[in-house]
This record gives C-alpha cells, sequence and structure tokens, in this order.
C-alpha cells in the first residue's frame, strides 16, 4: 500500500472542490451495488447535493483518501439512534475500482471507527447487499457482523 494515502477529514469547501470526483465514484458503485435499478447520474449529483447541506449543518462526516492529491475513495456517516443506542451509520463508502482490495478502504473504515470511539458511540453500523460477496468478506473481516435482513417483495411483473 503507497504511503501516499492520505486519510483526511471533509469539510463542505474540501467536499465542494471534489464533487465531481465524488460524483463520479459513487455513481460507479451504485451501478455495481445495485445493477437492476436505473440509477442515471442525476440522483447521484443530487445525493452529493444533500451531502453537502449535512455537512454545512454538521449532520454528516465525510473522510476522504488521497492519492497523489486525487481523491481515491470515501466514507459519507452519520450519528444515529438505533433503539436508543446511538451509533455511527456508515451511508456511503467507495474505494476506486482499479484500487480496491489493497487495505485503503480499511484505513477509511478505521479513521470512522476511531472517531465513533471518540464520540462514545455503541456501535458502527452499515447497510450491504446480498450480492456484494467481495464487499461482504471485507466487513467480516473487519469485524462485523449480520444484525437485521432487509426483506422485499416485489409488486411489478408478479
Ligand atoms: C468495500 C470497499 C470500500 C473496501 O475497500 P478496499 O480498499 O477494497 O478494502 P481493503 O483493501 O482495505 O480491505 C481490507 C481487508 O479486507 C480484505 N479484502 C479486501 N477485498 C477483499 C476481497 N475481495 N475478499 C476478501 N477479502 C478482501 C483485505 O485483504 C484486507 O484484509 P487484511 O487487512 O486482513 O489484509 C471497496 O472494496 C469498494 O469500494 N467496494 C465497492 C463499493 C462497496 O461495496 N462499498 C460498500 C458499500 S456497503
Amino acid at each position: 500500500m503507497p504511503d501516499e494515502f492520505r486519510i483526511m477529514r471533509m469539510s463542505r469547501s474540501e467536499a465542494t472542490d471534489n464533487f465531481e470526483r465524488i460524483v463520479d465514484l459513487l455513481y460507479e458503485s451504485h451501478r455495481m451495488i445495485f445493477p437492476s435499478m436505473d440509477i442515471d447520474r442525476p440522483s447521484i449529483v443530487e445525493r452529493i447535493d444533500r451531502l453537502l447541506v449535512h455537512l454545512e449543518g454538521g449532520s454528516a462526516m465525510l473522510w476522504g483518501g488521497f492519492e497523489n492529491r486525487r481523491l481515491e475513495g470515501f466514507l459519507w456517516a452519520f450519528e444515529r439512534c438505533f433503539v436508543g443506542e446511538r451509533r455511527l451509520h456508515v451511508n456511503e463508502f467507495i474505494v476506486a475500482k482499479s484500487l480496491r482490495g489493497r487495505g485503503r478502504g480499511r484505513l477509511l473504515l478505521d479513521a470512522a471507527t476511531a472517531e465513533a470511539r471518540r464520540l462514545n458511540l455503541s456501535a458502527v453500523d452499515l447497510l450491504c447487499s446480498v450480492h456484494m460477496h467481495d464487499t461482504l468478506r471485507f466487513y467480516d473481516k473487519a469485524g462485523f457482523a449480520v444484525e437485521r435482513y432487509q426483506l422485499i417483495k416485489r409488486l411489478d411483473g408478479e
């Protein structure tokens, strides 16, 4: 893993400076995570616009991983209350496709986990699609366990 992968907590203005790159990373990963859904770029742009609003209001936390000054991964999280327990919820988490599997994601997750501990939160939680086998293995290695299942019954084309 190159030394120059630098993890930084990002402000709204730093996120704004990297807006297009954040959109590109999220667009690529959403197309992979939700292959049967019609993911369009404008909806991703809208999502990142909302991220900027949350950063401004202090309700979102964003860590970026930079290499040669280029954003190569990010983790967006927020504090939430789950059944009376304060947790850090990982909302979006992506490492650039060409750089996956070489320790960068772990560094981003470690930075978020350290902040969760600092804030005295009880846990870090997140959602992960069942077909994302590599990602599930990644979380397993990082100490995560399945807590709930999300069930769905399709109403179209029954
Ligand atoms: C999930 C993701 C952010 C992880 O980042 P990453 O840089 O690929 O992960 P790392 O290289 O830091 O992996 C850390 C550990 O997981 C292991 N790991 C990584 N990819 C793995 C794989 N495909 N199979 C098994 N283990 C894997 C690494 O070996 C490493 O273990 P070690 O610390 O014991 O050596 C990244 O793969 C990604 O962007 N995936 C697509 C989007 C996604 O699924 N996001 C999460 C949505 S919930």
